[in-house]
């Protein structure tokens, strides 16, 4: 095990044969929102878990305020290079991570063996829905805190019936990040475009997860768009939100072994 801060990001490092896993966490969280899959996948794979730029212990460049979700693609592929890394890898993004996989589909397909597309979505935010993030990213910037993207994102996140450790979880990921850092990535979240057209381009084998309870992917979107992907699996976890892989990471785990997709 291994975490560093490269040129790059902060990542952590597991796993020293197999194909490489590079795993791509949701807002407003870091990589230790893979901490139960960390251990379980580095056993086949080299496994990499960045924390995104702005987010965990990745800060972000000098004099940064905004990102885009394409600026996080060109920093896994960065990250990549900087590790040495050429052969293509497989993808397990959530959420924001899936929003970056569309990025890495469009402008580095190459760089792609497989896709676990977890709790995702396809389309752009409604303008309503990119206005409340900017207002977002204003007041934690405002109150130099992470409280009001909790309150906002935690009763989505997560379902009422979590575990109250899951929760715990987030808000510490959450707080352990800069208010700078969560401002940049709303905006990264606000502006990002639709991917549905970028579907039927994808030809590396993909699995793609949902929640039964997922207030923010609704599982009936996610299954309409998962049929557009040329060689997808869909599947649906019941009992779970929209974090599946902290929430129910044994049945996470063994969905994503039996589907064996590398
Ligand atoms: C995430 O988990 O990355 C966020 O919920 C994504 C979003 O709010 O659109």
């Amino acid at each position: 095990m291994a975490g560093s801060f490269s040129s790059t990001l902060h990542h952590q490092r597991q796993g020293n044969s197999g194909p490489v896993l590079l795993l791509v966490h949701g807002f407003p969280m870091s990589h230790l929102q893979w901490k139960h899959q960390l251990d379980e996948f580095s056993k086949t794979c080299r496994v990499i878990a960045p924390d995104l730029r702005g987010l965990g212990m990745s800060p972000l460049r000098q004099g940064q305020t905004t990102l885009s979700i394409e600026d996080h693609a060109d920093d896994l592929v960065e990250l990549l290079e900087s590790l040495q890394i050429t052969e293509p890898v497989v993808l397990m993004g959530l959420s924001m991570g899936g929003y970056i996989a569309w990025q890495m589909v469009k402008k580095y397909p190459h760089r792609l063996r497989a896709l676990v597309l977890c709790h995702t979505r396809v389309i752009a935010d409604t303008p309503e829905q990119a206005a409340g993030r900017h207002q977002l990213a204003q007041r934690t910037v405002e109150t130099r805190s992470a409280e009001p993207v909790l309150e906002t994102m935690l009763p989505r996140l997560l379902p009422p019936s979590v575990q109250p450790s899951v929760a715990d979880a987030v808000r510490i990921m959450a707080r352990q990040t800069t208010p700078e850092g969560l401002a940049a990535n709303l905006h990264a979240l606000a502006t990002r475009i639709d991917a549905t057209s970028l579907l039927s381009t994808i030809q590396v084998p993909s699995l793609v997860i949902s929640g039964e309870l997922d207030a923010i992917s609704p599982l009936a979107e996610m299954s309409q768009w998962a049929s557009l992907i040329p060689h997808a699996e869909f599947i649906s976890l019941p009992g779970v939100g929209h974090v599946s892989p902290l929430e129910a990471p044994e049945l996470f785990n063994r969905t994503v072994h039996e589907k064996a997709l590398w």
